[in-house]
């Protein structure tokens, strides 16, 4: 019998360490329940001491042998679009595996359009959304991918229901890496897996088989963004996707996409074209996309994707101090800043953020943050909505201090 957690429940939830140098331990009180099936279940829940939300995946196993779930737990990816993720813990005596991520108070897509639906009072304002989180879920999978490049990460089951996504578009999360490849996987861990990700998302070539391969999340990419844009699954009833695991042509051939502007159209199909026709790569998706707005005078909506711009007029100085360095980057409109800790201070490219603990960037003439890092807290913050001199923050025993901004 499954121990499945109750409502109200405390629980010690203590970070295996054999994955992760620092310890973690935090006294979890579950909150509500999310879903349960034979295996698993969610459940929200909460810090006791500092109130703060986690959502909490539980796996159950009989046979310990067969614990998978920890490949999600290493993932440990920092980007605005991608959930955090915490650690693992197996709680042995109860024959149950708990990982540990950040909550996200969002619908998943797939609830979003069913339910809600995007914001919007017009078809147009509506299609400006579902660009920003396009581009957001594009650039969500261009950093994972582009973190070890020989063998990059692959998410394997990209689909409406693993994207967390706010109805204006401002939240964009990809989650679930339940079925992640990660570059120091553990072969024997990976025969073990029997699921390929998820009928009518999946490219039929890699439904047998592990390979994995950039092309097979470019595939589910293209039609989530099919999703996003028509609210309909490109597969949906179960003719279909059996007729599409098949995987010859009627896999790989775009519906029509009516209302939508055919160069996205275009590009979509391009994403779920044969290899070979295929994009290969996600970075030549985000360009295609980004040309596309631009000639259509779109990314201006888009006021977090930055743009690098080539007049040098508008911009902010800034500075500020990690320890007892000081760096002074110049912030063009809309450029992220991102700041890595230990390592030279270093801007995106574009957007793409490979920040580790805390990121500034601006939104017009203000400076914004976003806090990465777990263990990177404000101390001391003058306005909630906007950087000021003088705001500092702590990461591991470090203080870092907004010196000026101009
Ligand atoms: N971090 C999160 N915060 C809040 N809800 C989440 C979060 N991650 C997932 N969910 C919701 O729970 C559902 C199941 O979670 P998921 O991680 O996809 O697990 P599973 O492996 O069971 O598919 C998702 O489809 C989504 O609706
Ligand atoms: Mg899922």
């Amino acid at each position: 019998m499954n121990q499945y957690f109750e409502e109200g429940e405390n629980f010690l939830w203590i970070r295996d360490r054999e994955y992760q140098g620092e310890s973690l331990k935090i006294s979890l009180k579950m909150l509500r329940q999310t879903h349960r099936k034979a295996n698993k279940q969610g459940m929200i829940a909460q810090d006791l001491y500092t109130g703060k939300k986690y959502f909490a995946k539980i796996l159950f196993c009989d046979d310990l042998d067969s614990i998978y779930v920890e490949k999600e737990s290493k993932v440990r990816l920092y980007s605005p679009f991608i959930v955090r993720i915490y650690g693992g813990m197996l709680d042995e005596k109860k024959k149950r595996f708990i990982t540990l991520v950040e909550y996200i108070p969002e619908n998943d897509l797939s609830d979003l359009l069913y339910q809600k639906g995007i914001r919007g009072d017009t078809w147009n304002q509506k299609l400006k959304v579902c660009h920003k989180i396009a581009m957001k879920f594009l650039y969500g999978i261009d950093h994972y991918m582009s973190i070890y490049r020989s063998d990059p990460v692959i998410h394997r089951d990209l689909k409406p229901e693993n994207l967390m996504v706010s109805p204006d578009g401002s939240v964009v999360k990809i989650v679930d890496f339940d079925w992640v490849h990660l570059h120091d996987s553990n072969q024997t861990l990976l025969q073990r897996r029997e699921q390929r990700g998820t009928p009518g998302y999946v490219d039929p070539r890699y439904w047998n088989g592990y390979i994995p391969s950039k092309a097979m999340d470019i595939y589910s990419a293209g039609l989530v963004l099919f999703f996003l844009y028509t609210g309909t699954h490109h597969f949906h009833d179960n003719e279909e996707i059996q007729h599409q695991l098949v995987g010859d042509d009627y896999a790989y051939t775009l519906k029509e996409m009516p209302g939508i502007d055919p160069e996205i159209r275009r590009i979509v199909a391009r994403m779920i074209a044969p290899e070979g026709e295929r994009y290969g790569d996600i970075r030549e998706v985000i360009a295609d996309m980004e040309a596309f707005l631009r000639s259509r005078g779109l990314w201006e909506d888009i006021p977090e994707l930055l743009e690098d711009r080539e007049d040098e007029e508008d911009l902010i100085r800034f500075s500020y101090k990690i320890g007892d360095v000081v760096y002074r980057p110049y912030v063009k409109k809309c450029r992220f800043v991102p700041v890595r800790f230990g390592t030279r201070q270093e801007r995106s490219q574009n957007g793409r953020m490979s920040a580790h603990i805390l990121s500034f960037y601006r939104v017009g003439d203000r400076m914004k943050a976003i806090v990465l890092h777990e263990d990177c807290h404000p101390t001391k913050i003058g306005d909630p909505d906007r950087v000021s001199e003088g705001d500092t923050y702590t990461y591991a025993g470090t203080r870092i201090e907004i010196l000026q901004i101009k």
